[in-house]
């Protein structure tokens, strides 16, 4: 009796270590420890052994229960973890998904312009000057020799802050800023936002500008124009034609508006199209400026320009609306 009970521990061990599958390892214990199971069979037995080795054997049947379930338990324990394992593997990983990228981002259309003109104009010795955008009437309008009867002062163009104060109208204000700050010679480029009650495909309420303003013994008209002709030909290549309009702003005298002739892709008829384009302001800084700010105008002279970088952007892209640029799409954006 002793024997068969031995003999079968041997098996079920034997079983057990061999066994590599949850639901095999199931039906290794109904096989040897369940209710019809083979350890059963051989208790039943236990009628036929005699009185005095009944506690003895009855004890081996039992010792042989629990090594077997527990190394039936030890087995179940290792083989789910290992399933588990495998699942946690399959589940956290799609080897076939292509890899993540984070999306990156770049500078805006209207600052890489913005950069290359200051660029430009770094490289022949001007340096950038800033602004606030919230100025006063008299930076933005009184001392740029703009009375209070001008059109520009027309509340239609103008956003008004509080009484004397108001969205800056152009970058100009910022030149006399800097020229109450230092004393000739001054050479400054002033990219900035300017405002204006004004909302249609080529105008917007906000726009960028870049000021320039140059100031020194001598300067002349010359000196303006052979400074405007290299930005121009460095910026829309070195064979595009210009062309000076004599012009009135305030604070400048002379003054002249710039065109290039612009060369486009002609959509409807499929050959080029060429047509004058405005792209900038510019004249000799008026004496009346020169004396708001204390400089002695018989000593000194010195030109000025300011254009809209938005119209830079549009004429070197051939972008239709100005909206486009600010609306800030990403279709449109990442164009660039
Ligand atoms: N401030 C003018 C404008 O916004 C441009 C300009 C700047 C003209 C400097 C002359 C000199 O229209």
């Amino acid at each position: 009796m002793k024997d068969k009970i031995t003999g079968m521990e041997q098996e079920a061990l034997a079983a057990v270590a061999a066994c590599s599958d949850l639901k095999l390892l199931e039906e290794i214990r109904v096989r040897f420890l369940g209710r019809k199971g083979l350890l059963t069979d051989i208790l039943r037995g236990l009628a036929t052994v005699s009185a005095e080795e009944r506690p003895a054997v009855g004890q081996a049947a039992n010792l042989v229960k629990e090594s077997i379930t527990a190394v039936i338990d030890a087995r179940k324990a290792l083989l789910e973890s290992a399933l588990e394992d495998k699942q946690a593997v399959e589940e956290a990983y799609d080897w076939t998904l292509p890899g993540r990228c984070v999306p990156q981002g770049h500078m805006h259309v209207i600052n890489q312009v913005a950069r290359e003109i200051i660029e430009i104009f770094g490289q022949i010795g001007f340096q950038v000057a800033q602004g606030p955008d919230v100025e006063t009437e008299y930076y933005n309008f009184d001392a740029l020799n703009t009375p209070s009867d001008h059109p520009a002062r027309d509340s239609h163009d103008t956003f008004l802050v509080k009484p004397g104060v108001v969205l800056r109208t152009h970058t100009s204000p910022v030149q006399i800023r800097v020229m109450e700050q230092v004393k000739p010679p001054v050479a400054v480029i002033i990219p900035g936002r300017v405002y204006r009650v004004d909302y249609d495909a080529t105008h917007s309420p906000m726009f960028f500008q870049v000021e320039g303003l140059l100031v020194d013994e001598g300067v002349t008209f010359a000196d303006l124009k052979g400074t405007l002709m290299h930005f121009i030909h460095t910026f829309f290549g070195p064979h595009t034609q210009v062309r000076f309009r004599p012009h009135f702003f305030p604070f400048t005298e002379p003054s002249a508006e710039v065109d290039i002739l612009w060369t486009a892709d002609d959509r409807h008829g499929g050959g080029t199209k060429s047509r004058w384009l405005e792209v900038l302001g510019c004249g000799m800084v008026h004496p009346e400026v020169f004396k708001n700010v204390g400089y002695d105008y018989e000593k000194y002279s010195g030109f000025a320009f300011g254009f809209g970088v938005d119209r830079m952007a549009m004429v070197r892209h051939g972008i239709s609306s100005i909206s486009h640029v600010y609306e800030n799409d990403l279709r449109f954006v990442e164009q660039f």
